[in-house]
């Protein structure tokens, strides 16, 4: 049996006031969580979250890391900064780092091995646009995201990879994917994993991320092959949050 995660995708928003009262508030009600529950938080507030939940069941992840381990990368984060941090998972190739920053397949795969090598946890984000959707490319685009990242790493390495399927039009616009269009897509990458290796196909989480919410958590992951959730703009209110977590 897969543990249902829940992981949440901040994005860039924070201040020190809204990280302690959302952490201490996210800690108040993790009694009755049963998922694995992690918060990717932006670079300056790691420490911040770091300290806040020493001792609890909640998991740090940050959102982006470069390649290099080290060197005159003016402005970027290597995977050992955010281990200094204690956080044990990262957001590699989001669709905004893709389509915004021109974050092409090989290279989020690069940042995957860089985070492996670092033991750092991926959550390697895949997802169609909704002119690949509508135009039927959904599994061209997600067999090309993931299998650039197996060609790079080695299937072998899916042990320690944390998938996120993502519709992009399904970020951020309340339009979530329907509980049958998210398996099939799902299945549709456990199907490709499985092709390498049955036992990693079987083990490896595949969580979903596009206007997931309290509502609609339930439905999405009862399905057979959704592991979890990716959460952004619900992962911003301590209640909201909470209750994604209950589901699992
Ligand atoms: P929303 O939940 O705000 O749609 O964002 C999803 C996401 O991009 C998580 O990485």
């Amino acid at each position: 049996m897969r543990r249902t995660i829940v992981a949440g995708n901040w994005k860039m928003n924070a201040s020190k006031e809204s990280v302690n009262k959302l952490i201490l508030g996210i800690l108040s009600g993790m009694s009755e969580v049963r998922s694995e529950v992690v918060v990717c938080a932006p670079f300056p507030y790691l420490s911040q979250v770091e300290a806040l939940i020493t001792h609890s069941q909640v998991k740090l992840g940050a959102q982006n890391l470069n390649t290099n381990s080290s060197g005159a990368f003016t402005g970027e984060v290597s995977a050992n900064m955010i281990k200094d941090f204690g956080a044990r998972h990262v957001i590699v190739g989001h669709s905004e780092r893709r389509s915004l920053y021109g974050e092409t397949s090989p290279l989020v795969a690069e940042k995957v091995k860089a985070a492996l090598d670092s033991d750092l946890t991926p959550i390697l984000c895949v997802g169609e646009s909704l002119e690949q959707r509508e135009s039927g490319e959904t599994e061209i685009v997600v067999a090309e995201q993931i299998n650039t990242v197996i060609e790079s790493v080695g299937i072998d390495a899916f042990r320690n990879i944390i998938i996120a399927y993502e519709p992009v039009w399904a970020i951020g616009t309340g339009k979530t994917a329907s509980p049958e269009q998210a398996q099939a897509a799902h299945l549709f990458i456990r199907d490709l994993l499985r092709k390498s290796n049955e036992s990693i196909a079987q083990s490896t989480h595949i969580l979903y991320g596009g206007s997931m919410n309290a509502g609609n958590a339930k439905e999405l992951i009862s399905c057979a092959d959704i592991d979890g959730g990716l959460i952004g703009g619900a992962a911003l209110k301590a209640e909201d949050f909470l209750q994604i977590c209950r589901v699992g």
